[in-house]
């Protein structure tokens, strides 16, 4: 087995590892990646799409703002809309108007496509399709993770500290001993089904849809690809949505008989059913371990804040671990799982808020008056100073700090 040393271990490059490394290394700080997928794989892998005015910011001071503001779309808000008794409502909820802030719409592919070519940059070392990773004595002053690297070599890499970056599959969650760690779960009667079509958006910005049949969103990649979904059960099985299914009850949960607006379909270029669900696992260090995105927490996707909370995460553990590894400070590595989980919480709550507001829950978990509710609080949001504000507050995003 050969042994190398870094000061930081970062397992997994999605987008949490991948910017980490990026932070890290403008902090004059080393760290080797290690990602069991290939790059390829990694960069195909259709996920989120909305970037937050802090993440933006931050991608920005970073040296990574270019093609955002280049190719990336500035949006001022979203639309809610709603059909109850056959009559469609659809608002106009300006983000800008309310808190100052807007959104962006650029692909979470695209994100790391930056990433990715960043730490190439650097030159940095990254392994990629690596198996059998395990972390050893986080607990203690010498961490270590071993792995087997693409060539079938058994490799230890010892660090100061490592960052579990792996997501909600991967192993780091489980260094935490079990008698530390406390976990919080919600998981959805629903799933979404999720399509990628080559036609321009019928919309110029995202709509989010409630309808008796179900919860259906808008979005886009860019101005010739779509990127669409519908609620459906949860585990529903792909081969039940042919194309023509699809476009059919997109344009029926997403039609609002007004201004004769129609949705335009187009060829489908990939399909799939994400199930929902809020997890939050804590603390997010233990010892020399840290854990950033999606490997300490998840949210269901109607908030758009997955990506932006990896980000967050991953800012804040930049600072705390540049604050001790170059100044020889613990104050914010010691503060990192408390300050990092105030903005978790706010975003869980969020994500459930605006789950639950938009989609229908099936026969025998919801009836008539769960509907009417939601119905009341889609007119308050939109109708309310007060209400459009605190949606638009979360949404746009709180402050990186918060
Ligand atoms: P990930 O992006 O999951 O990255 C973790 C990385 O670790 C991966 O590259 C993985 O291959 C790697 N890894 C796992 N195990 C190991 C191991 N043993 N060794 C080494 N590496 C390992 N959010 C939204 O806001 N909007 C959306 O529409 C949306 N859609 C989504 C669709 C899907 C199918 C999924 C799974 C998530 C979606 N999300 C969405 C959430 C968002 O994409 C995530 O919150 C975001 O990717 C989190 O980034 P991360 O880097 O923490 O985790
Ligand atoms: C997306 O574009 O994939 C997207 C946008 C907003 C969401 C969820 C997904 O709330």
């Amino acid at each position: 087995m050969s042994t190398t040393r870094t000061q930081v271990a970062i397992v997994g490059a999605g987008p949490a590892g991948l910017l980490l490394s990026h932070l890290l290394d403008r902090a004059g700080i080393d760290s080797v990646l290690l990602e069991n997928r290939s790059p390829d794989y990694v960069l195909g892998r259709i996920r989120a799409g909305v970037l937050e005015s802090s993440s933006v910011d931050l991608l920005s001071e970073v040296g990574l703002g270019e093609r955002i503001a280049r190719e990336g779309d500035e949006h001022r808000g979203i639309y809610l809309q709603w059909t109850a008794e056959g009559q469609g409502e659809r608002h106009h909820l300006d983000f800008v108007d309310h808190v100052g802030r807007s959104v962006w719409v650029y692909g979470q592919t695209e994100v790391t496509k930056d990433l990715m070519a960043a730490r190439e940059r650097a030159g940095q070392q990254s392994h990629y399709e690596v198996r059998d990773v395990e972390l050893h004595d986080v607990a203690g002053d010498r961490p270590a993770v071993t792995f087997t690297d693409r060539d079938g070599t058994h490799q230890r890499l010892e660090a100061d500290a490592v960052a579990g970056c792996d997501g909600f599959h991967g192993p780091s969650r489980a260094g935490i001993p079990a008698d530390v760690r406390r976990t919080w779960e919600r998981v959805y009667p629903y799933a979404w089904l999720g399509v990628l079509a080559e036609v321009a958006p019928s919309t110029d910005e995202l709509i989010y849809a409630w309808h008796p049949d179900g919860f259906a969103l808008h979005s886009m990649r860019s101005r010739t690809v779509s990127r669409l979904y519908l609620q459906v059960p949860p585990d529903e099985d792909v081969a039940q949505w042919p194309d023509d299914r699809v476009w059919e009850a997109l344009a029926t949960r997403l039609g609002h008989g007004q201004d004769g607006w129609t949705l335009q379909d187009g060829p489908i270029v990939e399909k799939s059913v994400l199930p929902m669900r809020s997890f939050v696992s804590t603390p997010m260090r233990h010892g020399r371990l840290f854990l950033a995105g999606d490997a300490a927490h998840i949210v269901p996707p109607t908030g758009a804040k997955g990506l932006n909370l990896a980000i967050a995460d991953v800012t804040l553990l930049a600072r705390a671990l540049t604050a001790w590894l170059v100044e020889g400070s613990s104050t914010l590595v010691d503060s990192y799982s408390e300050d990092a989980l105030r903005r978790v919480w706010r975003c869980t709550h969020f994500s459930w808020w605006m789950t639950s507001m938009l989609h229908t829950l099936p026969p025998g978990q919801g009836d008539a008056f769960d509907q009417q509710l939601q119905l009341s609080q889609l007119r308050w949001v939109t109708s309310s100073q007060a209400g459009a504000a605190g949606l638009a507050e979360n949404y746009a995003g709180l402050p990186i700090g918060f």
